[in-house]
């Protein structure tokens, strides 16, 4: 397979350090079991020293959420690169819809953060994605088109520096998801602009995860779509034994 396949556990604002350590525990557990997949987990700020010290050396990757455009300076509540990486992550999730929605990211601001991210040396998992209306109403390519040139106009990146998600808004946290066949449509549609933004051989070999209402019972039916190289799971990533399973799928 010339995309490893990464399945990524996005636990948004849920656990304390305590039961942290305990999920992640239970996950890794299994990481015999991984096999080739790449598995990241992405605690909330407060909860990434209490994972880091249950990764420890393995090769499960660490991450945060989100992460401002300066290394530091005044600006009070927020959470840097500089600072996600002294605290063991490797990769951040960059573009979130959720930030889009409740906290006005824009797609200036995205771009501005991934600049940082690259700069950094921390591995962005760029979100973009559909909302419904969007969907409905045939701009769905419109929209991915202009969230992924906006996103990341003016960045050099390689196929090992930047991993992009394909999420649906209208599939997150609804428990609809897309089909396989929306999935690796988007996919396609993203590799093919992808293609003209930094050359085909480094498209071909970048990373779309799916994300949105992914679980046990679905994703191996996304993941017999070439296209899709992984997953970002939300609420299934919750749950320790799903989220083994989802990764299992991936195999
Ligand atoms: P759900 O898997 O809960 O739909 O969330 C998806 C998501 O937003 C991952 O980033």
């Amino acid at each position: 397979m010339i995309r490893p396949r990464l399945v990524a556990g996005n636990w948004k604002m849920h656990t304390v350090p305590e039961s942290a350590s305990k999920l992640a525990a239970e996950i890794i557990q299994h990481k015999s079991e991984f096999g080739p997949v790449e598995v990241a987990l992405f605690p909330p700020f407060t909860s990434l020293a209490a994972v880091r010290e249950i990764v420890g050396k393995s090769k499960i990757r660490l991450g945060g959420q989100n992460m401002h455009f300066e290394s530091e300076g005044a600006f009070t509540g927020e959470v840097s690169g500089t600072m996600l990486k002294a605290s063991g992550c490797s990769m951040v999730i960059l573009g979130h819809s959720e930030r889009r929605l409740y906290f006005g990211e824009t797609d200036q601001l995205i771009n501005l953060k991934l600049e940082k991210a690259l700069e950094g040396e921390l591995i962005p998992i760029f979100c973009l994605g559909e909302k419904l209306p969007e969907r409905q109403n045939g701009k769905t390519f419109e929209v991915l088109e202009r969230q992924l040139a906006a996103g990341l106009g003016g960045l050099r990146f390689d196929e090992k520096q930047l991993v992009i998600a394909y999420e649906p808004v209208w599939a997150i946290g609804t428990g609809v998801n897309a089909t396989p066949e929306q999935a690796a449509e988007a996919h396609r549609f993203l590799r093919e602009k992808l293609s003209t933004l930094v050359g085909p051989p480094v498209a071909e070999k970048l990373r779309i995860l799916y994300g949105g209402s992914v679980n046990a019972g679905v994703a191996g039916a996304l993941f017999a779509e070439e296209e899709i190289d992984g997953a970002l799971v939300g609420g299934a990533s919750l749950k320790a034994a799903e989220f083994v399973e989802i990764v299992k799928k991936a195999k």
